[in-house]
Protein backbone atom coordinates (compact mmCIF):
# COMPACT_ATOMS: atom_id res chain seq x y z
CA UNK A 1 0.00 0.00 0.00
CA UNK A 2 1.27 3.25 -0.40
CA UNK A 3 1.03 5.11 2.80
CA UNK A 4 0.25 9.22 1.93
CA UNK A 5 2.00 11.24 4.39
CA UNK A 6 0.98 14.82 4.77
CA UNK A 7 4.14 15.80 6.77
CA UNK A 8 7.34 14.13 5.82
CA UNK A 9 10.17 16.30 7.67
CA UNK A 10 13.80 15.89 8.52
CA UNK A 11 14.05 15.08 12.24
CA UNK A 12 16.06 18.04 13.99
CA UNK A 13 19.52 17.08 15.15
CA UNK A 14 20.49 17.80 18.96
CA UNK A 15 23.19 17.48 21.42
CA UNK A 16 22.92 15.35 24.68
CA UNK A 17 22.57 11.91 22.53
CA UNK A 18 23.71 9.89 24.97
CA UNK A 19 21.59 7.03 24.67
CA UNK A 20 22.25 6.99 21.42
CA UNK A 21 25.99 7.33 21.58
CA UNK A 22 25.77 4.47 24.54
CA UNK A 23 24.33 2.19 22.03
CA UNK A 24 26.92 2.68 19.19
CA UNK A 25 30.02 2.81 21.57
CA UNK A 26 28.98 -0.07 23.98
CA UNK A 27 30.01 3.04 26.51
CA UNK A 28 27.88 2.89 29.71
CA UNK A 29 25.70 5.96 29.61
CA UNK A 30 27.10 7.04 32.90
CA UNK A 31 30.11 6.75 32.06
CA UNK A 32 30.09 9.65 28.98
CA UNK A 33 30.89 13.42 30.00
CA UNK A 34 28.29 15.44 28.12
CA UNK A 35 29.57 18.66 27.03
CA UNK A 36 26.71 18.46 24.42
CA UNK A 37 23.73 19.71 26.15
CA UNK A 38 24.25 22.61 28.07
CA UNK A 39 22.20 21.79 31.43
CA UNK A 40 23.22 22.47 35.10
CA UNK A 41 26.68 20.85 35.85
CA UNK A 42 25.30 19.82 39.26
CA UNK A 43 22.05 18.23 38.10
CA UNK A 44 19.08 19.09 39.88
CA UNK A 45 18.19 20.60 43.49
CA UNK A 46 17.69 18.11 46.01
CA UNK A 47 14.73 19.73 47.05
CA UNK A 48 13.12 18.84 43.85
CA UNK A 49 14.48 15.23 44.06
CA UNK A 50 12.83 15.09 47.49
CA UNK A 51 9.35 16.65 46.37
CA UNK A 52 9.17 14.15 43.42
CA UNK A 53 9.90 10.55 45.88
CA UNK A 54 7.19 12.64 48.12
CA UNK A 55 4.59 13.17 45.52
CA UNK A 56 4.71 9.39 44.18
CA UNK A 57 1.26 9.07 45.45
CA UNK A 58 0.16 10.85 43.12
CA UNK A 59 0.31 8.47 40.13
CA UNK A 60 -2.62 7.05 39.89
CA UNK A 61 -4.76 10.18 39.21
CA UNK A 62 -4.42 12.67 36.47
CA UNK A 63 -1.94 15.23 36.78
CA UNK A 64 -3.67 19.03 37.19
CA UNK A 65 -3.79 19.92 33.10
CA UNK A 66 -3.27 23.48 33.52
CA UNK A 67 -0.78 22.98 36.41
CA UNK A 68 -2.22 25.61 38.28
CA UNK A 69 0.20 25.15 41.16
CA UNK A 70 2.93 25.67 39.00
CA UNK A 71 2.07 28.80 36.70
CA UNK A 72 1.32 30.52 40.01
CA UNK A 73 4.71 29.81 41.69
CA UNK A 74 6.28 30.92 38.32
CA UNK A 75 4.11 34.22 38.48
CA UNK A 76 5.20 35.03 42.20
CA UNK A 77 8.70 35.43 41.21
CA UNK A 78 7.98 38.03 38.03
CA UNK A 79 6.38 41.59 39.06
CA UNK A 80 3.25 42.43 37.15
CA UNK A 81 2.68 38.85 36.04
CA UNK A 82 -0.38 37.09 36.96
CA UNK A 83 -0.90 32.96 36.45
CA UNK A 84 -3.08 34.32 33.71
CA UNK A 85 0.14 34.95 32.03
CA UNK A 86 2.10 31.69 32.21
CA UNK A 87 1.78 28.37 29.94
CA UNK A 88 3.48 25.52 31.08
CA UNK A 89 4.51 22.62 28.66
CA UNK A 90 6.55 19.55 28.28
CA UNK A 91 9.74 21.25 27.49
CA UNK A 92 9.63 24.35 26.17
CA UNK A 93 9.99 22.71 22.74
CA UNK A 94 6.31 21.89 23.40
CA UNK A 95 5.87 25.70 23.45
CA UNK A 96 7.75 26.12 20.30
CA UNK A 97 5.32 23.87 18.73
CA UNK A 98 2.37 25.20 20.32
CA UNK A 99 3.00 28.58 19.38
CA UNK A 100 3.60 27.93 15.62
CA UNK A 101 0.60 26.35 15.31
CA UNK A 102 -1.10 28.44 17.35
CA UNK A 103 -0.61 31.53 15.35
CA UNK A 104 1.05 30.60 11.81
CA UNK A 105 -2.02 31.02 9.22
CA UNK A 106 -1.89 30.17 5.53
CA UNK A 107 0.62 32.15 3.60
CA UNK A 108 2.39 33.58 6.68
CA UNK A 109 5.97 33.49 7.10
CA UNK A 110 8.42 33.51 10.45
CA UNK A 111 11.55 35.09 10.22
CA UNK A 112 14.39 32.96 12.01
CA UNK A 113 18.15 33.98 12.81
CA UNK A 114 20.70 31.95 11.34
CA UNK A 115 22.44 30.56 12.67
CA UNK A 116 20.22 29.19 15.81
CA UNK A 117 18.46 26.23 17.64
CA UNK A 118 17.19 24.31 15.29
CA UNK A 119 13.58 23.77 16.74
CA UNK A 120 11.92 27.40 15.57
CA UNK A 121 12.46 26.39 12.02
CA UNK A 122 11.51 22.83 12.37
CA UNK A 123 8.30 23.67 14.05
CA UNK A 124 7.34 26.83 11.47
CA UNK A 125 7.69 23.63 8.36
CA UNK A 126 5.78 21.42 10.30
CA UNK A 127 2.70 24.12 9.68
CA UNK A 128 3.86 23.86 6.20
CA UNK A 129 4.24 27.86 6.56
CA UNK A 130 7.86 29.42 5.30
CA UNK A 131 10.74 30.59 6.84
CA UNK A 132 12.83 33.53 6.32
CA UNK A 133 16.66 33.84 8.12
CA UNK A 134 17.83 36.58 8.61
CA UNK A 135 22.32 35.18 8.76
CA UNK A 136 24.06 37.04 11.86
CA UNK A 137 27.17 39.10 11.28
CA UNK A 138 30.70 37.22 11.02
CA UNK A 139 31.34 37.20 14.67
CA UNK A 140 27.63 36.14 15.53
CA UNK A 141 26.05 39.17 16.66
CA UNK A 142 22.85 40.55 15.77
CA UNK A 143 22.54 43.22 12.83
CA UNK A 144 19.18 44.76 14.35
CA UNK A 145 18.71 46.44 10.73
CA UNK A 146 18.77 43.30 9.01
CA UNK A 147 15.87 42.12 11.62
CA UNK A 148 14.37 45.67 11.46
CA UNK A 149 14.33 45.25 7.11
CA UNK A 150 13.20 41.08 6.91
CA UNK A 151 10.33 41.46 9.66
CA UNK A 152 8.32 43.61 7.25
CA UNK A 153 5.32 41.71 6.16
CA UNK A 154 6.73 38.75 8.65
CA UNK A 155 3.98 37.15 11.06
CA UNK A 156 6.56 36.09 13.93
CA UNK A 157 9.72 36.36 14.44
CA UNK A 158 11.83 33.75 16.55
CA UNK A 159 14.74 34.89 18.30
CA UNK A 160 17.25 33.54 20.89
CA UNK A 161 18.81 35.64 23.77
CA UNK A 162 21.53 34.51 24.65
CA UNK A 163 22.03 32.62 20.62
CA UNK A 164 22.31 28.54 20.87
CA UNK A 165 25.26 27.56 19.72
CA UNK A 166 27.36 31.07 19.77
CA UNK A 167 26.34 32.00 23.17
CA UNK A 168 25.87 35.76 22.51
CA UNK A 169 23.56 38.08 24.04
CA UNK A 170 21.79 40.47 22.40
CA UNK A 171 22.02 43.98 23.99
CA UNK A 172 18.42 45.07 25.66
CA UNK A 173 18.19 47.63 23.48
CA UNK A 174 18.62 46.46 20.09
CA UNK A 175 16.37 43.49 21.28
CA UNK A 176 13.50 46.28 22.77
CA UNK A 177 14.19 48.39 18.89
CA UNK A 178 13.75 45.33 17.20
CA UNK A 179 10.06 44.24 19.70
CA UNK A 180 9.11 47.75 19.03
CA UNK A 181 9.16 47.87 15.59
CA UNK A 182 7.40 44.62 15.46
CA UNK A 183 4.53 45.46 17.53
CA UNK A 184 4.02 48.42 15.39
CA UNK A 185 3.64 46.13 12.27
CA UNK A 186 1.97 43.49 13.85
CA UNK A 187 4.69 41.10 14.05
CA UNK A 188 4.89 38.31 16.97
CA UNK A 189 7.75 37.67 18.98
CA UNK A 190 8.80 34.41 20.44
CA UNK A 191 11.59 35.07 22.16
CA UNK A 192 13.69 32.17 23.79
CA UNK A 193 15.26 33.17 27.21
CA UNK A 194 16.03 29.95 28.16
CA UNK A 195 19.77 30.51 28.59
CA UNK A 196 19.32 33.54 30.48
CA UNK A 197 19.27 32.70 34.12
CA UNK A 198 23.24 31.81 33.42
CA UNK A 199 23.75 34.88 32.11
CA UNK A 200 25.08 37.77 35.17
CA UNK A 201 22.21 40.49 35.77
CA UNK A 202 19.93 38.02 34.17
CA UNK A 203 16.64 39.80 35.61
CA UNK A 204 17.31 43.52 34.35
CA UNK A 205 18.07 41.55 30.66
CA UNK A 206 15.44 39.56 30.40
CA UNK A 207 11.88 41.11 28.63
CA UNK A 208 9.60 39.33 30.41
CA UNK A 209 8.78 42.49 32.80
CA UNK A 210 8.04 44.03 29.45
CA UNK A 211 4.74 42.00 28.53
CA UNK A 212 2.47 44.50 29.48
CA UNK A 213 4.07 47.18 27.13
CA UNK A 214 4.31 44.95 24.27
CA UNK A 215 1.67 42.75 23.79
CA UNK A 216 3.20 41.03 20.65
CA UNK A 217 6.34 39.51 22.61
CA UNK A 218 5.95 35.80 23.68
CA UNK A 219 9.19 35.36 26.68
CA UNK A 220 9.95 30.96 26.59
CA UNK A 221 11.79 29.47 29.95
CA UNK A 222 12.83 26.28 30.58
CA UNK A 223 13.27 23.78 33.66
CA UNK A 224 15.92 21.98 31.62
CA UNK A 225 18.81 24.39 31.40
CA UNK A 226 19.97 26.16 34.95
CA UNK A 227 17.27 24.33 36.90
CA UNK A 228 18.75 20.76 35.69
CA UNK A 229 15.48 18.91 35.11
CA UNK A 230 16.41 17.74 31.94
CA UNK A 231 14.35 14.61 31.58
CA UNK A 232 11.05 15.84 33.26
CA UNK A 233 10.34 17.85 30.55
CA UNK A 234 9.00 21.26 31.58
CA UNK A 235 9.19 24.70 30.53
CA UNK A 236 7.09 27.77 30.33
CA UNK A 237 6.29 31.16 28.58
CA UNK A 238 4.78 34.52 29.59
CA UNK A 239 2.92 37.23 27.40
CA UNK A 240 -0.40 38.72 27.53
CA UNK A 241 -3.33 37.17 28.76
CA UNK A 242 -4.71 36.96 25.06
CA UNK A 243 -1.56 35.01 23.84
CA UNK A 244 -1.39 32.82 26.87
CA UNK A 245 -5.76 32.07 26.49
CA UNK A 246 -4.97 31.08 22.70
CA UNK A 247 -2.26 28.52 23.68
CA UNK A 248 -3.70 27.44 26.57
CA UNK A 249 -6.84 26.13 25.00
CA UNK A 250 -5.18 25.03 22.09
CA UNK A 251 -2.68 22.80 23.75
CA UNK A 252 -2.41 18.75 24.49
CA UNK A 253 -4.56 18.32 27.99
CA UNK A 254 -2.39 16.59 30.80
CA UNK A 255 0.85 17.90 28.88
CA UNK A 256 2.71 18.00 32.32
CA UNK A 257 3.10 14.83 34.57
CA UNK A 258 2.27 15.27 37.98
CA UNK A 259 6.02 14.56 39.24
CA UNK A 260 7.34 17.28 36.72
CA UNK A 261 4.79 20.07 38.49
CA UNK A 262 5.91 18.96 42.07
CA UNK A 263 9.93 19.36 41.30
CA UNK A 264 9.13 22.35 39.23
CA UNK A 265 7.69 24.16 41.93
CA UNK A 266 10.86 22.75 44.43
CA UNK A 267 13.27 23.59 42.18
CA UNK A 268 11.94 27.44 41.96
CA UNK A 269 12.28 27.60 45.66
CA UNK A 270 15.51 26.05 45.91
CA UNK A 271 17.80 29.88 45.64
CA UNK A 272 20.81 28.27 47.12
CA UNK A 273 21.15 25.34 44.72
CA UNK A 274 20.71 28.33 41.44
CA UNK A 275 23.55 30.33 43.83
CA UNK A 276 25.78 28.04 43.85
CA UNK A 277 25.59 26.74 39.91
CA UNK A 278 25.88 30.38 39.42
CA UNK A 279 28.89 30.78 41.04
CA UNK A 280 30.22 26.97 39.75
CA UNK A 281 29.35 28.64 36.04
CA UNK A 282 31.01 31.56 36.57
CA UNK A 283 34.02 30.19 37.83
CA UNK A 284 34.20 27.16 35.65
CA UNK A 285 33.89 28.98 32.24
CA UNK A 286 36.94 31.07 33.03
CA UNK A 287 38.86 28.26 33.62
CA UNK A 288 37.73 26.07 30.56
CA UNK A 289 37.67 29.20 28.10
CA UNK A 290 41.17 30.12 29.42
CA UNK A 291 41.66 26.63 28.55
CA UNK A 292 40.20 26.22 25.46
CA UNK A 293 42.08 29.73 24.02
CA UNK A 294 45.90 28.18 24.94
CA UNK A 295 44.72 25.84 22.14
CA UNK A 296 46.07 27.70 19.35
CA UNK A 297 44.62 26.03 16.71
CA UNK A 298 40.53 26.64 18.13
CA UNK A 299 39.27 30.20 17.63
CA UNK A 300 36.92 30.31 21.12
CA UNK A 301 34.16 32.95 20.56
CA UNK A 302 33.29 35.07 23.78
CA UNK A 303 30.58 33.20 25.57
CA UNK A 304 27.49 35.21 27.59
CA UNK A 305 25.71 31.98 28.42
CA UNK A 306 26.81 28.11 29.99
CA UNK A 307 28.04 27.04 26.94
CA UNK A 308 31.32 27.94 24.78
CA UNK A 309 31.27 27.84 20.77
CA UNK A 310 34.94 27.41 19.09
CA UNK A 311 35.86 27.36 15.26
CA UNK A 312 38.39 24.06 14.72
CA UNK A 313 38.99 24.55 10.81
CA UNK A 314 42.58 25.28 11.94
CA UNK A 315 42.60 22.00 14.02
CA UNK A 316 42.64 20.11 10.53
CA UNK A 317 39.56 18.46 11.99
CA UNK A 318 35.87 18.46 11.18
CA UNK A 319 33.37 18.87 14.16
CA UNK A 320 32.13 15.71 13.28
CA UNK A 321 35.70 14.08 13.16
CA UNK A 322 36.80 16.12 16.26
CA UNK A 323 33.83 14.68 17.92
CA UNK A 324 34.21 11.12 16.81
CA UNK A 325 38.14 11.40 18.37
CA UNK A 326 36.63 12.71 21.76
CA UNK A 327 34.46 9.72 22.13
CA UNK A 328 37.60 7.69 22.41
CA UNK A 329 37.97 9.81 26.33
CA UNK A 330 34.59 9.11 26.37
CA UNK A 331 33.37 12.80 26.36
CA UNK A 332 30.52 13.77 23.88
CA UNK A 333 30.63 17.73 22.10
CA UNK A 334 28.06 19.20 20.14
CA UNK A 335 29.03 18.91 16.68
CA UNK A 336 27.37 21.92 14.99
CA UNK A 337 27.26 21.92 11.24
CA UNK A 338 23.63 20.69 11.94
CA UNK A 339 22.95 24.68 12.51
CA UNK A 340 21.88 26.17 9.22
CA UNK A 341 24.10 28.67 8.35
CA UNK A 342 27.32 27.04 9.74
CA UNK A 343 29.65 25.02 7.71
CA UNK A 344 31.31 21.81 9.18
CA UNK A 345 33.81 23.18 11.55
CA UNK A 346 32.06 24.42 14.67
CA UNK A 347 31.69 22.88 18.03
CA UNK A 348 30.01 23.63 20.95
CA UNK A 349 30.77 22.42 24.91
CA UNK A 350 28.84 23.10 27.88
CA UNK A 351 30.48 24.17 31.04
CA UNK A 352 30.83 21.83 33.29
CA UNK A 353 32.88 20.64 36.94
CA UNK A 354 36.62 21.34 37.21
CA UNK A 355 37.03 17.44 36.93
CA UNK A 356 35.25 17.40 33.87
CA UNK A 357 36.05 20.44 32.06
CA UNK A 358 40.21 19.65 33.11
CA UNK A 359 39.16 15.72 31.19
CA UNK A 360 37.63 17.64 28.25
CA UNK A 361 41.14 19.81 28.15
CA UNK A 362 43.15 17.04 28.56
CA UNK A 363 41.26 15.05 25.56
CA UNK A 364 41.73 17.97 23.39
CA UNK A 365 45.43 18.67 23.68
CA UNK A 366 45.96 14.86 22.71
CA UNK A 367 43.99 14.76 19.85
CA UNK A 368 44.77 18.22 18.29
CA UNK A 369 48.56 17.87 19.23
CA UNK A 370 48.42 14.19 18.02
CA UNK A 371 47.18 15.68 14.46
CA UNK A 372 49.98 18.27 13.95
C1 LIG B 1 17.68 27.68 22.79
C2 LIG B 1 16.88 26.49 23.18
N1 LIG B 1 15.56 26.64 23.35
C3 LIG B 1 14.78 25.61 23.70
C4 LIG B 1 15.32 24.35 23.91
C5 LIG B 1 14.42 23.25 24.30
O1 LIG B 1 14.55 22.97 25.66
P1 LIG B 1 13.51 22.11 26.48
O2 LIG B 1 12.46 21.61 25.55
O3 LIG B 1 14.28 21.00 27.08
O4 LIG B 1 12.93 23.05 27.49
C6 LIG B 1 16.68 24.15 23.73
C7 LIG B 1 17.28 22.82 23.91
O5 LIG B 1 18.40 22.56 23.62
C8 LIG B 1 17.48 25.25 23.35
O6 LIG B 1 18.80 25.12 23.16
Amino acid sequence: MKILKKLDLKPCVHGGEVWEISKKTGLRREDIIDFSSSVNPLGPSQKALEAIKDSLSQIPVYPDSNSTLLRKAIASRYEGVTEDNVVVGNGSTELIYLFAEAFLEDGDVAVVPAPTFGEYERAVRRMGKAVNHVYLNEDFHVEVDAFLHEMAGAKVLFFCNPNNPASLLTPKDDLIAIVERALEQGVLVFLDEDFLEFVEGEKHLSLIGKIAEYPNLFVLRSFTKIYGLTGLRVGYGIASKEIIQTLTNAKTPWNVNCLAQVAAIAALDDEEHLEKTRELVRNEKAFLMDGLRRIAAFKVYPADANFIFMDVRKSGFTAAQLKSKLLNFGLLIRDCSSFHGLDEYYVRVAVKTRRENERLLEAFKKTVEDYA
